[in-house]
């Protein structure tokens, strides 16, 4: 186990730091101001040549976020874990796992940070644990208080005698969610892999670990915490019920083949575990002055999203991230974000998000041609943005034989349907270098192939070329320190084709149009009408599509500007 948190010293960081955590102009807290950037660790960057990224090579790596103008990272599990689902399987929520370093290393990373002015988010893993972690090996001894840590489970008794499991629940990566353990002569419940027990929240043992686990981490000095896997804290008490068919076409072992309503859902109890967490929140600030923010894994609609707004949390917004078909419809994303400003409470922030660790990258699903179009979007709309690792540069997914597979959920799916289901292809080594292995590793071999165009995708390439991916996010992330798009208010009714989007943002007098062709042809259109009502403007940033007539500083008419494919433009007016 890991030695004592630092609290009193970072209990002094205190009012100045509180002052800062506010933006004085538009009282805005942080976290609605700030770009979020999320890090992969193993594949971040390596610094002992192990192949395998850590902590000392993300803090070797900080100075690209100063060049990129993102002010939060969100890191990925690190914490001590078998690595059976790379991280999301901890075995000691309060240590470090040896792979990416040690304790002194993460606290080196806050002080760097700070230096930086980076504010730093990590992951947090409440619903289940490895069954490594001491607190499972002790429930498996029925040992104490850690009887009923987890969600365990006699099953139903057969009339000959034998057991079967409580009911017909699958884990979402396949298969039955519930594991015999011969040693305790029970079922124990796991959303996720066989090695990742479920715990149990309705035990205030539980509640109460996990909360000094939040205090702990808080008291090293983060920002706040990306929290996963929301919606699975709490299944129906009653393990005796039966999770529905769904009616999809797909193998009867597959999560999607039964509707998951008694394990998948935001359950009451969920409501008053986050509103406990975010009293965590508020003691500790009140101790230091320091706004912390807490933002939630959770795939869901935009009314639940609202409903959790009114008490206080933030789920991500993953719409574009699952729901937009291809060939892309500028009407469809249209859609789905007005949605993000529809019916909500005042509470409610909206937190877009476009690709993460367990999704497909924007390039590979849409092409390489709409890249800075996703990334312009998503820094020119009102709410706090979260970028992954790479889509500053267009990096795309590669594919990894069968035989290769790292992902358990891709192992699982066998040689037949890895690929419907291995994360591996989005997950591979940031490119930073045209030189072997990306400069991500001086190892002979990364934990995952580097992709052979890092030759000329990479960030060293990238900086030396004003119209390169890199250059371009780094233009869109500046955009918010603009008030129009810092602060300002947004107005979707502007023009909308079945191509094109457009959108303004505004603050006072400073007035933006984004204007952006999703489509695959070029598209002129009139710009100019209500509430454009502007005739000319002048280009602050677009997406150098290539052929594109427009540069920066240029000023256009806006009755006929015409926007090439994947092309997109900002203009003030
Ligand atoms: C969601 C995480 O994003 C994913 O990577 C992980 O496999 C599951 N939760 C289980 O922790």
């Amino acid at each position: 186990m890991a030695e004592s948190p630092i609290s009193s010293q970072s209990c002094h960081a205190t009012l100045t730091e509180s002052l800062a955590s506010k933006d004085e102009q538009a009282d805005l807290p942080w976290w609605k101001t700030t770009v979020i950037y999320q890090i992969y660790p193993r594949s971040f960057m390596d610094s002992n040549g192990d192949g395998i990224g850590d902590l000392r090579g993300i803090i070797s790596r900080l100075d690209h976020f100063v060049y990129l103008g993102v002010e939060t990272l969100w890191l990925s599990p690190f914490y001590k874990s078998p690595q059976a689902d790379f991280g999301y399987d901890v075995s000691d929520y309060k240590d470090v796992d040896s792979i990416f370093g040690t304790l002194e290393d993460f606290r080196d990373l806050v002080k760097e940070c700070k230096k930086r002015h980076l504010r730093l988010l990590i992951d947090f893993v409440p619903n289940h644990t490895s069954t490594e972690h001491e607190w499972f090996q002790r429930s498996l001894k029925k040992d104490g208080k850690y009887k009923d840590f987890y969600v365990w489970s006699d099953g139903k008794v057969l009339p000959d005698g034998s057991r079967a499991r409580p009911n017909n629940w699958l884990s979402v990566f396949g298969g039955p969610a519930w594991t015999w353990s011969e040693e305790r002569q029970q079922y124990y419940y796991h959303a996720f892999l066989p090695e990742q027990a479920d715990l149990n929240f309705r035990n205030p043992d539980v509640v109460e670990e996990m909360s000094l686990t939040i205090r702990y981490w808080l008291d090293h000095g983060v920002d706040g915490f990306r929290v996963d896997a929301i919606a699975n804290l709490y299944e129906s008490e009653n393990v005796f019920q039966d999770n529905p068919r769904s009616g999809k076409d797909v193998p009867s072992t597959e999560w999607e083949y039964l509707t998951a309503v008694h394990t998948d859902y935001l359950l009451p109890e969920c409501q008053n575990l986050i509103m406990h967490w975010q009293k965590l929140f508020d003691d500790v600030q009140e101790l230091d002055g320091r706004e912390r923010f807490m933002v939630l894994e959770f795939y869901t609609d935009s009314k639940t999203r609202a409903d959790m707004a009114r008490y206080g949390a933030h789920p991500f917004n993953m719409d574009l991230v699952e729901k937009l078909s291809t060939p892309l419809s500028a009407k469809q994303m249209m859609g789905l974000i007005a949605l993000e400003y529809t019916d909500k409470p005042p509470s409610y922030w909206p937190t877009f998000v476009v690709g993460n660790h367990d999704r497909k990258r924007v390039s590979t699903k849409f092409g390489s041609l709409y890249v800075n179009a996703f990334n312009l979007l998503l820094m020119a709309l009102k709410g706090t943005p979260t970028t992954y690792y790479g889509e500053e540069i267009g990096m795309e997914d590669i594919h990894v034989d069968y035989e290769d597979t790292q992902d358990p959920w891709g192992r699982k799916a066998g040689p037949d349907r890895f690929l419907e289901f291995s994360r591996d292809f989005c997950r591979t080594p940031m490119q930073w270098t045209p030189d072997q292995n990306a400069g991500f590793t001086t190892a002979q071999k990364p934990w995952l192939p580097v992709s052979s165009d890092h030759t000329f995708r990479n960030v060293q390439n990238q900086k030396q070329d004003p119209n390169s991916h890199l250059n371009r996010y780094k233009d869109y992330v500046a955009l918010r320190t603009r008030k129009a798009f810092k602060y300002g208010e947004i107005d979707l009714n502007c023009l909308l084709t079945d191509n094109v989007l457009s959108f303004l943002r505004f603050s006072g007098s400073e007035r933006y149009l984004v204007a952006i062709n999703f489509g695959q042809i070029d598209a002129t259109n009139d710009f100019s009408v209500s509430p454009v009502n502007a005739s000319t403007g002048t280009v602050v940033t677009d997406t150098a599509a290539a052929s594109s007539e427009l540069t920066k500083g240029q000023l256009i008419h806006l009755q006929e500007l015409t926007l090439r494919a994947g092309e997109g433009v900002v203009i003030e007016l």
